[in-house]
């Protein structure tokens, strides 16, 4: 199931960033070419796949979450490329090809990033991407920049990199998380509940339960990843948190507590879908993917 939602969800997602990277000049073209590779190289695209299928679990076609998809989509992949900078986890491989600062350089690869990050903010107010209303859109915008920002993503980032080395306990490690993952995870699926244009108070707080957990154990398994995968599947390369020693729920449960984890905060995410029918069932699909991926 999980197999034609996600290869449709793609496709749909793939086709609006498709349109983002027009060079509006000659002297501009590298610019986009670092931004396009950066973006059309073969994510996962989890967090779209989470946008629609919130907006499709209250009821909502799916394209109306095409300005929420491209916009977290667009945040994560500016993550990953500042992610990648030498001076943060200094990785060479990303989705099985160079990383933007080695396929361009490290210059290039900082203004794409802070260029991506410009646009995932344009695409929520695209009239190409979503025509839903002026307050719908604001409240988007502010949950996305609360996601990304200091008291989010880049938040969760500054606290891996000054971990580097120091054991945390599972409060600390949990903190780390759910920031430098979970926050945007959190928001892919509030943007795309919110997209939907009717999620009840009701429906948000469900929903949130549902990402907090998803959030969480994206990381986790990520992490269990980078002890068990290898390079090839994984488009990046294996054994990097190891090498850096990184603080990670393998480091600190092992890897079988870090599974047993991973399998506990999917329930959480499925038992908070409760009250919803089979319109929540890609939402189900996704929790139970999030846990099983090989990479
Ligand atoms: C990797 O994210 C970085 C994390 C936040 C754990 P993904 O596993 O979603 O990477 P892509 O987008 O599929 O490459
Ligand atoms: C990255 O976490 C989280 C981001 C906000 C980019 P990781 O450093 O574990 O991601 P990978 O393993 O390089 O994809
Ligand atoms: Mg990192
Ligand atoms: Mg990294
Ligand atoms: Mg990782």
């Amino acid at each position: 199931m999980i197999d034609a939602y996600q290869t449709s969800s793609q496709d749909r997602v793939n086709a609006a960033l498709e349109r983002l990277f027009v060079a509006p000049s000659a002297e501009l073209a590298r610019l986009y070419e670092a931004m396009r590779y950066s973006v059309m190289n073969g994510g996962k695209r989890v967090r779209p796949l989470l946008a629609y299928a919130a907006c499709e679990a209250l009821g909502a076609a799916a394209e109306q979450a095409n300005g929420a998809a491209c916009a977290v989509e667009l945040i994560h992949a500016y993550s990953l490329v500042h992610d990648d900078l030498p001076a943060m986890d200094d990785d060479d491989l990303r989705r099985g090809q160079p990383t933007t600062h080695k396929a361009f350089d490290e210059a290039c690869a900082i203004l794409a990033g802070d260029g991506l990050q410009s646009l995932a903010f344009s695409a929520l107010l695209d009239p190409r991407l979503n025509t839903l209303d002026a307050e719908t859109r604001l409240r988007m915008v502010a949950a996305l920049a609360l996601a990304a920002g200091p008291a989010g993503m880049v938040g969760g980032q500054a606290i891996d990199l000054g971990s580097v080395g120091i054991k945390l306990d599972q409060t600390a490690l949990e903190f780390m998380h759910r920031h430098k993952t979970g926050a945007l995870i959190e928001a892919s699926v509030q943007l795309g509940a919110l997209a939907s244009g009717h999620a009840s108070a009701d429906d948000l707080q469900a929903l949130n339960l549902y990402a907090r957990a998803v959030g969480l154990a994206f990381q986790v398994q990520d992490d269990i990843l980078d002890v068990e995968s290898d390079t090839a599947t994984l488009g990046k390369r294996q054994g990097a948190d190891i090498a850096r020693d990184k603080p990670t729920y393998p480091a600190l449960m092992g890897l079988d507590g870090a599974k047993a984890y991973a399998l506990e905060l999917r329930d959480q995410a499925l038992n908070a879908l409760q009250s919803f029918d089979t319109t929540a069932d890609p939402l189900r699909a996704l929790a139970r993917y999030i846990v099983e991926r090989r990479h």
